[in-house]
Parts: C-alpha cells; sequence; structure tokens
C-alpha cells in the first residue's frame, strides 16, 4: 500500500497554512511535479504542463481556500484546494481537491488535509462538501468514507459528500490556532532554509579561498 518507505515515523500532527497568491510559483512546482497517473487521479485528465499553469494562475484565493504542508527544503509537498461556487446561491456547498507528491504519500497528510479543509469549511457556513474520485482512487474514497461521506459510484467515478455540522466556537477557535502555528512554523522554516543557504555560501567561499591558495603555493 505504502509507497513510502519511511511512513511510520511520520508525525501524526502536521502544521497545516493557508496558502495566499505569494505561494503561487510553488504551488504550480508541486502540481507540475505530479506524473501523468497523478494528474489524471487529480484533475480527472491528464492534464497538460499548460494547463496546470493556467488552472495556478487562475486560482482565486479570495474566493476559495487553498491548503499546504511544506518541508524545511520549503518544497510544498502536500496541497488542498477548497473551491467555492461561483454562484453566492450556492455559497452552502463546496467542492474539495487534493495531492501529495510520491514521497510524501500514506503519512496521514492527505486525511489532515481534508480535516482542515472540513473545517474551515464549516466555519465559512458550508453544509455540504463535494468529493470526486476516480472509483480507482482507493486512497482519496478512504479519506471521504472514513470522515463519514456518502459515497455514490458511478462507473469509473465516485462521487461523494459530506454533510458538515454548523461551526462552533470550538472549531473557529481550533482554526485560527491551527493556523497560527502553521504561519510560525512556516517562518521558522524560511529562516532555517536561509540560514543553511547562507552557510552554504561561506563553505563555497572557504573552499575557494583553499583552492586559491593551494594553486598559488604549488
Ligand atoms: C489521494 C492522496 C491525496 C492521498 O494522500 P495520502 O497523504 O497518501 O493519504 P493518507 O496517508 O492520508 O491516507 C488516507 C487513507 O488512504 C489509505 N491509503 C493511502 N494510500 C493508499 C493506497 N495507495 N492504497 C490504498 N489505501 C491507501 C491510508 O491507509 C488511509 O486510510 P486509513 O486512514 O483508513 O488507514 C494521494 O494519493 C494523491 O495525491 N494522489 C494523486 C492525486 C489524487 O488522487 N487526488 C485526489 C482526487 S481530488
Amino acid at each position: 500500500m505504502t509507497e513510502n518507505p519511511e511512513a511510520s515515523k511520520a508525525p501524526v500532527t502536521v502544521p497545516i497554512r493557508s496558502l495566499g497568491p505569494g505561494h503561487r510559483a510553488r504551488i504550480a512546482a508541486h502540481l507540475l511535479a505530479l506524473d501523468e497517473h497523478d494528474r489524471y487521479l487529480r484533475f480527472g485528465y491528464g492534464a497538460t504542463d499548460e494547463q496546470i499553469k493556467r488552472y495556478v494562475a487562475s486560482l482565486d484565493f479570495e474566493r476559495d481556500e487553498i491548503f499546504g504542508i511544506y518541508n524545511r527544503k520549503l518544497e510544498l509537498i502536500a496541497m488542498a484546494h477548497l473551491a467555492f461556487s461561483h454562484d453566492p446561491a450556492m455559497r452552502s456547498c463546496a467542492e474539495f481537491g487534493v495531492s501529495v507528491l510520491k514521497k510524501a504519500r500514506a503519512r496521514g497528510y492527505g486525511a489532515r488535509l481534508f480535516d482542515r479543509a472540513v473545517m474551515h469549511a464549516r466555519n465559512e457556513g458550508v453544509e455540504l462538501l463535494f468529493i470526486h474520485a476516480l472509483s480507482e482512487n482507493t486512497a482519496m474514497i478512504k479519506i471521504a468514507r472514513n470522515a463519514g461521506a456518502t459515497l455514490e459510484r458511478a462507473g469509473s467515478e465516485t462521487d461523494a459528500h459530506l454533510r458538515l455540522p454548523p461551526a462552533t466556537l470550538d472549531s473557529r477557535v481550533n482554526e485560527l490556532i491551527d493556523e497560527q502555528v502553521a504561519k510560525t512554523d512556516y517562518r521558522l522554516k524560511v529562516q532555517a532554509k536561509n540560514f543553511w543557504d547562507f552557510l552554504m555560501g561561506v563553505q563555497e567561499v572557504r573552499q575557494g579561498v583553499r583552492d586559491a591558495r593551494r594553486k598559488t603555493s604549488g
């Protein structure tokens, strides 16, 4: 089942943050890294690079909510798109789409992103959350089924919908805390990565000086 040998060492909790337009390039890199089959599972068709770029350019961060999980190298290893209806009369419905890079699968990230999207959707007043999956997509169907979604299989495609309970003070506070924790985690990752890059630069300069010395003394 697992494509990832380190799956058992995975953390149970993971900081998930809401992404804004400043993350577009990393979102594009994440989706372009999906192979043909994963693109087919994610979008329902084998999206080309051009189609993915158009999708990323069209993301509406005001209306929708995009969530992401970053690793220490600031690579977006998992992301989810909670899409709200264009029609204000259908504001109580939203659709969930998700992707996790192969190397980060079977650690629970897909399920955590779903939980996060459910919490946000509830807090936005969504009553019905839709998931469109191919029937072969066992992992996605498990995520939906585990959450209590109703599944309707029509041949190679399966539609799932989950009825959400109304928001509570708890769900609102929990979302604020989760978002704050994730933003802090991201800020620390940015600092750590910048510092590592700086150290690498210093190492390169040192090596350059050593090489130059060796040449002049030799
Ligand atoms: C679907 C996807 C997001 C799942 O992400 P993930 O992080 O690997 O999923 P999780 O680790 O949270 O696992 C979720 C459930 O699926 C199960 N699962 C994971 N990979 C599985 C696999 N290859 N086969 C069968 N079950 C699998 C897990 O055991 C878990 O079930 P459990 O909680 O009952 O044990 C990921 O496979 C993916 O990105 N696929 C390509 C894009 C896609 O299919 N998107 C969904 C359509 S919108």
